[in-house]
């Protein structure tokens, strides 16, 4: 008999579910919030309201779209942790009453070890172990994967993650939010190596982001000083500087967590992973450092419930369910 996982995703600001038979994902329906960007970032409130609003259609369109009805269903998983707790407590509790209402088990998923996982939705998949540098609007990480289910974050950020530092600068440069997609778009049609911008030095395996922000506030200020049309004329090779070097800064990380634990397999996940730059600057590096590296579909790089079905799956197939006594939480800890 197939098994069939409903997961639902609602950790952040997109109301997501999917649908997986037998290790496959079928269906992957994302709403996005647009109500947020008048606001200039993810207002909590709204954000629980409209994944409320969108939870019954999005699901239903997941199970329509995969041709499989809700009493076939095997189990319900669900986002338990990290993300803004209202939201969180939207999908837990729809997948809590909907697993109880069908008599069938509830799955909780760590949305960072999902986004990790979203490497093993479509071919070609990692071999362990691999390292996963996990980059997001809210978690900067380099996670050891020895098993689907054994992960080690190994270094991650001391202040800002990836993603705030693209929609910081974003900000900065009169960007609406989320910037990072747009500081990707304009660096497309700008020169890179005209404006460079400090890389700082931490020590081991840890990132900071917080001294780049601080850097491009002061270098805006002085160049508008003298002339208030700098950012409009120059946005372009401001953002490709910018991107080149965030993404220079995880790059460098990535090469020594390699170095020092022997591991080539290389792989990327989260929003940022959805940036041209970090995805080029992958392969090349790749090719440099010999190593082999993969890189999630688009649609599986910012958030998504193919990754936590993804997850699902291999927490089903080791018989790790949760009570509907589970609770959610904010914070990140594997
Ligand atoms: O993983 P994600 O969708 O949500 C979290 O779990 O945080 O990541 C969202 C982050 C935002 O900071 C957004 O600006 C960034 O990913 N992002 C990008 C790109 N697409 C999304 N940053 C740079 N370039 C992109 N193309
Ligand atoms: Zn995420």
């Amino acid at each position: 008999m197939s098994v069939h996982i409903l997961a639902i995703e609602s950790s952040c600001d997109e109301t997501s579910a999917a649908v997986l038979t037998d290790g496959k994902v079928l269906s992957n329906i994302i709403a996005n919030q647009t109500v947020h960007e008048q606001y200039g970032g993810v207002v909590p409130e709204l954000a629980s309201r409209a994944h409320q609003e969108n939870i019954v259609p999005v699901v239903d369109m997941a199970l329509k779209k995969a041709g499989v009805d809700r009493s076939e269903l095997s189990a319900i998983a669900f986002t338990q942790s990290p993300g803004l707790i209202g939201s969180l407590l939207v999908g837990s509790c729809f997948a809590k009453a909907m697993a109880l209402a069908l008599n069938i088990p509830l799955i909780a998923v760590h949305h960072m070890q999902a986004h990790v996982l979203a490497n093993f939705i479509a071919d070609p998949k990692p071999s362990f172990p691999f390292l996963c540098l996990t980059v997001s609007g809210g978690h900067t990480q380099i996670v050891r994967c020895d098993s689907p289910l054994s992960m080690q974050v190994i270094g991650e950020t001391l202040d800002d993650a990836a993603g705030e530092a693209f929609d910081k600068s974003a900000k900065l440069l009169g960007l609406p939010y989320p910037g990072g997609p747009l500081i990707d778009k304009y660096a497309k049609e700008g020169n890179a190596a005209r404006f460079k911008f400090p890389e700082p030095q931490i020590p081991g395996l840890n990132f900071s982001f917080s001294g780049l922000k601080t850097a491009i506030l002061y270098f805006l200020q002085e160049h508008q000083q003298k002339d208030p049309g700098f950012v409009q004329a120059n946005l372009a090779d401001i953002c490709a500087s910018v991107q080149e070097r965030i993404v220079s800064i995880l790059l460098h990380k990535l090469v020594k967590a390699s170095r020092e634990t022997g591991i080539q397999q290389i792989a990327i996940a989260g929003g940022v992973s959805a940036n041209s730059g970090l995805r080029n600057a992958l392969q090349q590096y790749g090719e440099k450092h010999g190593w082999q590296t993969y890189i999630p579909k688009f649609e599986y790089c910012t958030d998504n419930a193919a990754m936590i079905v993804m997850t699902a799956w291999y927490k089903y197939l080791a018989g790790d369910f949760a009570g509907l006594e589970a609770g959610v939480s904010a914070r990140a800890g594997f």
